[in-house]
């Protein structure tokens, strides 16, 4: 065991992450030495998986865009639960951030006189999307990755799964994480802490997110006793490949592509005339699952059960989606064999996004449980809930969200560290000595098969939490998740050895979701309306008379504890949610 001395630790690489260390280095001029703390090889963050493209009005009055119809269209995808203010801060800042990764050297796309060319994505008015093919994630964190490389003050460690967050009286002391390679246990210290381990979509089995994507950052906060907010609203992308899940992005249909139900019908003319398959995801999803409930889905043995609609990108043309879309292609003829020029592609919804997390402040300060800001600790990205998203995000918004909250939070973290407060070693130590406990006591249990655990959570979280919920089914999801949080108090890791363990890191994830699981569940029962992603049989319409607020989680003993806070409206006034 180890306590390795920084001024600033940033637990998760992703674009939140890596954008605020970069923020921080440039800040403090090399002078505070950061820590960059991966679970994984540091480019395997999941954001190196986005496809579709990054939101931002780069052209003012191109098709009558502006960044106030950018506000609008977010608020109104949001379905009016989001933070108007913050909604405010991401308008305003994303063109800069467009503009600063094409200096760093993301080669967004352009047209033959070198503009950048612009796509359009659902719930938009108009195309404000910026793109490198559809495999934007990639671009953008390698360049971050690139230009975090030149910066000395900056350490990454990568293959470090953090299981503990310092914090005491209120005030972030470090991480304590293992180091895979070897089984050690580090501390991680320093004063000020961003947390950007992204979200926890990975809590469902049908998924279009990494293996990685278990919320880590979210259950560690939950643990401290630290609040969640709006835990309810998972987002289902409408098109997850069958049978693996994997994204087929949105940009297919920014770019043109239809849904086709098994009688080639274009459906979504019955739900959504003017925008069609180009409303919002929360709105097309449903649409999907009820073409399929009302038996105008598909089946096909080679893809197993699931049923699923069709995508249709025949007519973008071979070389259109060689130019925009060569991933999709790529995918697609890999994973199920079919080339999207010529054949249909078989797709669902899917769960893709968690819209909530750690209870944050617009500046992303983490909030305690009683709403006083953490001392030191700040959330970005995916993991933080700001809340610009609301109770549902539209594509393309969340790599905004990711940099400039990113950017906020690095220079927030370096003002702080730089004031040099000391940490509390006695604290640090015990803590150390704690977990070391704790894993091996882990390490030397007999029981159940973690893995075991982890299927059956993906099982209730696909059956019973999905697009639609109602109260009978999510109180199925209520007790399967408690039954399977009592047996995973008698865990057992099988592989007993300290290298590369990564049956003990899985069971620690599995750990992470369960929590997180049974607070979304518990939310999703509690909050008795129809708003964005949250979709209830039983109260199908959105009531803001009542609901118009955020609601907030906490751990209280083996219980969960629900208050609500207010939404901040600044200039879009809620109207019924129209497209
Ligand atoms: O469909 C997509 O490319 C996803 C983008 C996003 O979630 O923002």
């Amino acid at each position: 065991m180890e306590v390795l001395k920084h001024d600033i630790v940033i637990l998760g690489s992703g674009l939140a992450g890596m954008r605020a260390a970069l923020q921080a280095a440039k800040a403090s001029d090399g002078k505070l030495s950061i820590a960059l703390v991966s679970k994984l090889h540091a480019m395997r963050s999941h954001s190196v998986s986005a496809e579709g493209g990054i939101s931002g009005v780069l052209y003012p009055g191109q098709d009558n865009d502006s960044v106030a119809l950018h506000g609008y269209d977010t608020a109104k995808g949001s379905d009016f639960l989001g933070d108007q203010d913050a909604i405010e801060i991401l308008i305003n800042h994303a063109p800069e951030e467009i503009k600063l990764f094409d200096h760093l050297g993301v080669p967004w796309n352009r047209d033959q006189k070198g503009k950048v060319t612009l796509r359009a994505f659902g719930g938009m008015s108009v195309p404000r999307t910026v793109f490198a093919a559809d495999k934007t994630g990639f671009f953008m964190l390698n360049t971050l990755y690139d230009n975090l490389l030149s910066f000395p003050s900056v350490k990454i460690y990568h293959e470090h799964i953090a299981t503990k967050l310092l914090i005491k009286d209120n005030k972030f002391n470090g991480i304590i994480a293992i180091d895979m390679a070897t089984g050690e246990l580090r501390a991680i210290t320093g004063s000020s802490g961003i947390i950007a381990t992204g979200g926890f979509a990975r809590t469902y089995g049908f998924t279009t997110t990494a293996y990685s994507s278990t919320g880590d950052g979210i259950a560690l906060a939950y643990n401290e006793g630290l609040s969640l907010k709006d835990m309810e609203f998972v987002q289902f992308h409408p098109t997850g490949l069958i049978p693996s899940g994997i994204l087929i992005t949105e940009a297919a249909r920014g770019e043109g592509a239809y849904l086709l139900n098994s009688r080639g019908e274009r459906f979504m003319s019955n739900y959504v005339k003017k925008m069609m398959e180009l409303a919002p995801r929360d709105i097309v999803s449903r649409s999907m699952v009820t073409e399929i409930e009302a038996g105008r889905g598909l089946t096909d043995k080679r893809y197993g059960d699931l049923e699923f609609l069709h995508l249709d990108m025949r007519h973008l043309g071979e070389a259109k989606i060689d130019e925009r879309l060569p991933m999709i292609k790529e995918i697609s003829m890999k994973m199920i064999g079919l080339d999207p020029a010529h054949d249909l592609i078989p797709v669902r919804p899917v769960a893709h996004f968690t819209m909530g997390g750690i209870n944050t402040n617009i500046d992303g300060n983490v909030l305690s449980r009683t709403g006083k800001p953490v001392s030191g600790l700040w959330a970005a990205g995916e993991c933080g809930c700001v809340s610009v998203h609301g109770s549902n995000r539209l594509g393309s918004n969340s790599l905004s969200q990711c940099v400039i909250w990113g950017k906020i939070t690095g220079n927030l973290a370096a003002q702080n560290a730089a004031k040099k407060k000391a940490l509390d070693n006695a604290f640090i130590n015990k803590s150390l000595s704690g977990e070391d406990e704790k894993i091996g006591l882990m390490l030397s249990a007999e029981g159940t098969n973690p893995y075991e655990i982890r299927r059956a959570l993906w099982r209730t979280m696909d059956e019973h939490v999905g697009a639609y919920r109602e109260a009978k089914s999510l109180m199925q999801a209520q007790k399967k998740i408690a039954d399977l949080m009592k047996k995973y108090k008698r865990v057992a890791v099988m592989d007993k050895s300290m290298v590369y363990n990564t049956n003990l890191r899985d069971t620690i994830e599995i750990g992470n979701m369960l929590n997180l699981a049974s607070v979304v569940v518990e939310c999703a029962l509690n909050r008795k309306e129809s708003r964005g992603a949250h979709a209830r049989r039983e109260y199908p319409v959105r009531n803001d008379k009542q609901w118009m607020k955020h609601t907030v989680a906490a751990k209280s003993g083996d219980k969960i504890k629900i208050t609500y806070s207010p939404v901040k409206i600044t200039k879009w006034k809620p109207e019924e949610r129209k497209y």
